[in-house]
């Protein structure tokens, strides 16, 4: 990548599309709402929160992201999005209830004002919803054609300068990527024939790279995530990042195995349960959802622990996830893990995790951080697979001759060296000068 001569300002209003307009998109939209109303801080959000270090510790030079590179202001964002059912942004609020009424009906007609656009809904990938509000087309190329249609509608309708898209819709079957995804000329032929391995959500991606809106996937289905997605976004030039927002338990994971493998601790086994009651549970209490979901989150502690480098620590480990959906809980998930690890000499210990987190109010700050950073890599003249957003995702996309990187902590030094990188600043390796002066 080269480094931008010069980054574009942020100015003018950035529209925010969200395909699935379900607990987690308006969990987000609400949220934003409410900070810019002084209802509320933007908690577990990077871009609001945030700050990096710039130049040596003895500059004592220390400033919130937002102040070194050029963010949206959340007062210049304006919500939109596609759902299968017509429920507007309120009663999608209500029906998720995730959020306190008495938050929600703080912006009530601006949530009111958020109607979903009709959805791209081929059901087989999505086998627990039977969607009403869909969009009729003669075939999948039709299909985008309309999604397109819709984005250039909202980008003039709501006077929008730039627009960005994180998919925020149902997890979607598994589907391994096929001949159709090796490139764009296949892809398009795909489209035409009506191809069963192209889903919605790889309708909506390819819609909005053709736009030129930059697209990040928060579920861990196929979605941008092939030869052909990454193809087109480069020939468009627009950012793409995914899959799968990184909450809860494997949030967690990736915050304790890198301590454990720091520390030259042995792992024998890590047995993840959950359960859950929202919409987001049911989905998954189909297998083929569910198997889409195993898989990203099963691919975390084999990357972080490395077993075969670290053969005498880690290999043989067995690591279970199981989600099970329990009406009950609605959107308060809840999570236990026991660890099983060993130390010196191989004596056994164990740990027990029991997080009983909110699965939307985790997610939303990264929707939020998401459509901001991929803003910004835009303007940045970023284009492709944005690797170093990799901290926001379960299941990072990677260039197909490297591995994803899972470790939180790496992810955060290559996400705020990006940053820094982008403006000019000096880069941090942490290397002492006192060594060497
Ligand atoms: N909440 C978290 O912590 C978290 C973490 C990682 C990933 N995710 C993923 O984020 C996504 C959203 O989660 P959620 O809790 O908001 O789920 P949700 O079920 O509340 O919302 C999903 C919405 O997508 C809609 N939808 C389904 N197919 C669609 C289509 N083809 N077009 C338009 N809309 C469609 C559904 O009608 C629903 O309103 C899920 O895929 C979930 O797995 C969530």
């Amino acid at each position: 990548m080269r480094r931008p001569d010069h980054v574009e300002p942020a100015s003018g209003r950035l529209g925010v599309l969200l395909p699935g307009l379900g607990a987690v998109a308006t969990t987000t939209i609400a949220g934003v709402l409410l900070a810019r109303q002084g209802h509320g801080l933007p908690i577990g959000s990077l871009t609001q929160m945030g700050t990096v270090r710039l130049g040596k510790r003895t500059e004592k030079r220390s400033v919130k992201i937002r102040e070194l590179v050029p963010i949206a202001k959340l007062e210049e964002l304006e919500f939109g999005g596609w759902d299968i059912f017509p429920d507007d942004a309120f009663d999608a609020a209500v029906h998720a209830s995730v959020l306190e009424k008495r938050h929600i009906e703080l912006v009530h007609e601006e949530l009111r004002s958020i109607r979903p656009m009709t959805g791209v809904f081929y059901p087989g990938y999505v086998r627990r919803l039977s969607g009403t509000h869909t969009k009729i087309a003669t075939n999948k190329a039709d299909m985008v054609a309309q999604v397109r249609e819709d984005i250039r509608a909202f980008r003039r309708n709501r006077r929008c300068d730039r627009l960005v898209a994180v998919w925020c819709g149902s997890t979607e079957v598994y589907i391994e990527p096929t001949a159709v995804h090796a490139s764009v000329d296949r892809f398009e032929r795909g489209l035409q024939d009506d191809d069963p391995t192209i889903s919605n959500a790889q309708i909506y991606a390819w819609a909005c790279i053709k736009e030129r809106v930059p697209f990040a996937n928060g579920a861990p289905n196929l979605c941008v995530d092939f030869p052909a997605a990454w193809e087109l976004a480069r020939e468009h030039r627009v950012p793409i990042a995914g899959k799968d927002f990184k909450t809860g338990q494997t949030l967690l994971k990736t915050i304790l195995a890198p301590g454990f493998k720091a520390r030259m601790l042995g792992l024998r086994g890590w047995y993840s349960t959950n359960i859950l009651g929202n919409r987001d549970g049911e989905v998954l209490d189909d297998p083929s959802s569910f198997r889409t979901k195993e898989v990203s989150k099963l691919g975390v502690l084999e990357h972080i622990l490395q077993p075969d480098l670290y053969q005498q620590l880690y290999a043989g480990l067995v690591h279970k996830v199981r989600i099970d959906y329990y009406p009950p809980r609605g959107d308060a998930k809840e999570g236990w893990d026991n660890i099983d690890l060993f130390g010196w000499l191989g004596y056994p210990m164990q740990i027990k995790v029991n997080f009983l987190c909110r699965d939307s109010i985790l997610a939303a700050p990264l929707v939020l951080d998401l459509a901001l950073l991929l803003d910004l890599a835009a303007r940045a003249g970023f284009h492709g697979m944005q690797e170093w957003l990799s901290f926001f995702f379960k299941s990072p996309m990677a260039a197909p001759a490297v591995h994803p990187e899972h470790d939180l902590f790496i992810q955060l030094m290559k996400l705020k060296n990006t940053l820094r990188w982008m403006m000019g600043e000096e880069v941090i390796s942490h290397l002492g000068t006192e060594y060497y002066d």
